[in-house]
């Protein structure tokens, strides 16, 4: 039996065909009611009707909308960042670089996450000025032009970012992950950056506050540094070594340091491994070329899903509990583990570093939490409003797409290669012109 949805779309191809037929044969004396009719027949007949479109089950479990983390914002500037984090003017020169080497963090999706990273490095003492958002949603102007609702995964607050003082740059269109490496690339002729620092957007970073373990001294004693601090030391001794080096990694590659004249010679990223493996290719192939990478710290960089509940708490606003709460919960049943988990302060403790250990002991509880056992990238899908709004895309759609880019990138990485793993230099002694060349060396 045609089901009910048959019947209506003949019905409507049928008004359509004559309302098409009415305008070519003026005259024709076929009635409306003998189509349908006719269609009816035929639909009941042997003879195939059209094809019938049918919907995905809906998603059984919608998240929460999210919560704008810095509230704040809307009815007054930030607080003072904490007094031993406020960096010197021109700290740079102290450091006998030519320029203030800049921070670049791209954006792609899920703002409170994003405006995390930014207050969180502005706090531990990285000068607002010298930051520069990058703004890779595709979404044009919509954001500039304030747009989009904050329920809108692409959603990004040009006014907040403007209040703490940083610098956004928009690509031109939503750019892959190596295309955004690329992209750096480029912004370093346009502003003549000798080095630049990048970060991850989804990171938390704190300044040893408590001395590191030796790292530097704690917060209230002569000669502490901040993670600014440490970071433009890092830099000038780079610089004072001199030899070939590529990148400094501080925490993985979740903050580095980049010397582009080792992009350059290696042609920069491949963008054709659009997201993960790339790192691997890029990093592999700076190696073989015999530019270095050391990995190096200056501050804690934790890698986080989640977004403390009011972004005040970096600024140890007295009061304010240090809270995290997951932007795009996955279902309550899969959720395990506790999504908040308020950190009270030692009391035994310097009520400063009190504040400091709470920030860091929570940002742990968020790394846990991110690595658990919910998916690591599952925190990108669920922020699911902005229908109707400029430049929409279905977000289920968009991971759904990225996730098949992403293993026909990890596929063009194994033929690149003849490898299926990130070691291709300590594994079968790759060289650089090998790329391509290679048959595979796994079943
Ligand atoms: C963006 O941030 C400003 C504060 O700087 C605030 O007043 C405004 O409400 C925010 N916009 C949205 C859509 O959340």
């Amino acid at each position: 039996m045609p089901n009910r949805r048959v019947l209506l779309n003949l019905g409507i191809f049928t008004i359509a065909c004559l309302v098409i037929a009415g305008i070519a044969f003026p005259s024709s004396r076929v009635t409306i009611q003998d189509l349908v009719v006719q269609k009816v027949q035929e639909a009941k007949g042997a003879k195939p009707g059209p094809p019938v479109k049918k919907y995905k089950p809906e998603p059984t479990y919608v998240p929460p909308p999210i919560r704008e983390n810095f509230p704040l914002l809307a009815t007054s500037p930030p607080p003072p960042i904490p007094k031993w984090n406020q960096p010197r003017e021109d700290m740079y020169k102290e450091y006998h670089l030519p320029v203030a080497p800049p921070l670049l963090i791209g954006f792609t999706r899920t703002w409170p996450v994003l405006q995390q990273a930014v207050v969180s490095y502005i706090t531990a003492g990285w000068p607002a000025s010298q930051i520069y958002v990058i703004e890779n949603t595709g979404v044009q102007q919509a954001n500039a032009r304030g747009q989009l609702s904050l329920q809108n995964p692409f959603f990004l607050n040009h006014t907040a970012l403007k209040a703490l003082g940083v610098n956004i740059i928009q690509t031109p269109t939503l750019l892959s992950f190596a295309q955004l490496q690329n992209f750096y690339l480029s912004l370093t002729y346009e502003h003549n950056w000798p080095y630049y620092f990048w970060s991850h957007m989804d990171v938390v970073a704190l300044s040893f506050e408590d001395g590191g373990g030796g790292m530097t001294v704690p917060y209230n004693q002569p000669g502490y540094k901040t993670l600014y601090e440490l970071a433009l030391a890092a830099l000038r001794n780079q610089r004072a070594k001199g030899g070939k080096w590529a990148m400094r990694f501080f925490a993985y590659d979740h903050l580095s340091l980049v010397n582009p004249e080792a992009y350059e010679d290696v042609g920069g990223w491949d963008t054709m491994i659009p997201y993960y493996a790339t790192d691997c290719d890029m990093y592999e192939r700076l190696r073989m070329k015999g530019w270095s990478i050391v990995e190096d710290r200056v501050g804690i960089i934790t890698d986080v899903a989640s977004a403390f509940e009011d972004l005040r708490v970096f600024y140890r606003v007295d009061g304010v509990q240090a809270k995290f709460v997951d932007p795009n919960p996955p279902p309550p049943e899969k959720n395990q583990r506790r999504d908040t988990d308020g950190v009270t302060r030692r009391d035994e403790e310097d009520p400063n570093l009190a504040k400091w250990h709470a920030l860091r002991i929570t940002s742990d509880n968020m790394y846990h939490h991110k690595h658990g056992n919910r998916g690591r990238n599952t925190w990108q899908l669920g922020q699911q409003g902005g229908q109707g709004e400029p430049f929409y895309y279905p977000q289920q759609g968009l991971a759904e797409a990225l996730e098949l880019i992403t293993e026909t990138g990890r596929e063009i990485f194994r033929r690149k290669w003849g490898h299926r793993d990130c070691e291709l230099i300590k594994d079968g002694h790759r060289v650089y012109d090998d790329a391509w060349r290679l048959e595979k060396d796994f079943k």
